[in-house]
């Protein structure tokens, strides 16, 4: 067995060993019990030839420094290569655009097409994308408890806390956490995780358009779902939005958004609670908390304030001269520009590039997105005339504001919570992963400034 294994470490690409030709699998769950099959041998093998092998050092500035860099943690949904951009298993933004199902007539990604990539490392058929949104769309009623609890809450509690404590007081419903207290086997622990995750995306369209019509359209009820429509279609009826082109965004904004490899703040929250066993539900709301800050997921709401202040400041036909003092009186401020730079991405993030070719298709004579666009061109060059940052590229957060602005979103607050959304399926999906490959619980080892003194001779 483990020579047959031995041939796949030679293949870049682990998950894709499996090709549907051979695999009897006819549902989601099926053809992922399969991969998990194949890869839980491929990882054994892998650490029994190369589990001690040394692959990086550490210094103290990375101690101090957020653990920048650090190789630590395994996630198998996607990669973020500093120069490409993220990579949802093997796949660039260009390709999933290309490759994965559309709605009829339409042109952009069906986000669970996008989600069935990420659990399976394959790329489904229109049917089997069909066979996901029904899934969704049967699971999608709220429990009671939580309608009430949302209908509760005061108007100025932020949507993203709304978000969260919906979320995590849907764990009624886990059958993970009921398995677990009724003592099942480990190794079936990644099909209760399935089974709760499938429900938990299907539950949040309908949390989040609750916690928009509560807050910005007094109240009035969320349509029902419709059996026949994909998710996002469902997802902006419950918004009120009707605009078909709007619908098409929606798609592509939860698909981009989906996953950043496994390091990022809500990503690694999702994978470090959920080390502890804790259920699907309170592990991605504890994910959620930590996307609702404005060096996370917040920054989206951010730049469209900046961008405000500059129109609101300078007019939409402003000068370049006008642009880059602006920008030059942000910087000299102390103060950041909202929407560029990135930790990893060397290069101007691919998910920004998405949204602009979407903008020049379908609002290319927007102000705001005019704006955003000759800003494109002035703030790298200003931010890298500091002399200080050396990715001073645009983000996707530089642009998402702009279009569902443009659409009637206007309601900045709310937009993390759409990126909550999204975000659901890459944890998620990395998540039934955590539990097939039986990761442990994460304890790293922490040290006092003393201790590490210590440790490189300093006293
Ligand atoms: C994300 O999408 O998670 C952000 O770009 C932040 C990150 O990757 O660290």
């Amino acid at each position: 067995m483990f020579e047959e294994i031995s041939e796949y470490i030679k293949t870049p690409c682990a998950i894709a060993i499996i090709s549907r030709s051979s695999s009897s699998a006819t549902d989601l769950k099926s053809l992922l019990a399969e991969k998990i099959q194949e890869q839980q041998v491929y990882v054994k093998s892998f650490r029994e030839q190369y589990g001690s092998k040394v692959i990086g050092e550490i210094t103290v500035d990375q101690v101090y420094g957020g653990m920048r860099g650090i190789r630590g943690l395994v996630t198998e949904t996607s990669y973020l290569h500093p120069e490409d951009g993220i990579k949802f298993r093997d796949f660039t933004i260009p390709q999933i655009k290309k490759l994965l199902p559309k709605s009829p007539g339409g042109n952009e990604p069906l986000p669970e097409g996008l989600f069935w990539l990420l659990l399976t490392g394959e790329v489904p058929s229109a049917e089997e994308v069909r066979s996901v949104s029904k899934m969704w769309a049967e699971k999608a009623e709220i429990p009671p408890h939580v309608v009430t609890m949302l209908n509760n809450f005061p108007a100025h509690l932020h949507p993203m806390s709304q978000f969260t404590a919906a979320i995590m007081a849907c764990n009624t419903e886990s059958k993970f956490a009921k398995a677990y207290a009724d003592g099942v086997s480990k190794n079936m622990y990644w099909e209760y995780t399935f089974d709760d995750v499938m429900n938990l995306i299907a539950k949040l369209p309908p949390i989040a358009a609750t916690i928009y019509k509560n807050l910005y359209r007094n109240g009035s009820p969320i349509s029902a779902v419709d059996l026949e429509k994909d998710w996002s279609s469902n997802f902006t009826s419950m918004l009120g939005y009707d605009n078909p082109d709007f619908t098409e965004l929606m798609r592509l904004y939860i698909s981009i958004h989906s996953d950043h490899e496994g390091g990022n703040v809500s990503a690694h929250t999702v994978h470090l609670v959920a080390s502890a066993l804790s259920d699907p539900y309170i592990s991605f709301a504890a994910g959620i908390n930590g996307l609702a800050g404005p060096l996370h997921g917040l920054g989206s709401q951010e730049v469209l304030e900046w961008l405000t202040e500059l129109h609101n400041d300078l007019s939409s036909d402003a000068t370049e001269a006008q642009l880059k003092d602006f920008v030059w009186q942000t910087l000299k401020s102390g103060q950041v520009v909202p929407g560029f730079g990135h930790d990893v991405l060397r290069r101007t993030d691919p998910r920004y590039t998405a949204l602009r070719e979407f903008a020049l298709k379908h609002l290319p004579d927007d102000p705001m997105f005019n704006l955003a666009n000759n800003l494109y061109r002035i703030v790298p060059q200003s931010i890298l005339a500091l002399g200080k940052i050396k990715n001073p590229w645009p983000t996707v957060d530089g642009l998402s504001g702009v279009l569902l602005r443009y659409y009637g979103m206007k309601e900045i607050h709310y937009y993390t919570v759409l990126i909550g959304v999204s975000r659901a399926l890459g944890t998620m999906a990395s998540l039934v992963w955590d539990r097939a490959l039986g990761l442990p619980i994460e304890r790293p080892k922490s040290m006092t400034t003393d201790g590490l003194m210590k440790l490189v001779g300093a006293v």
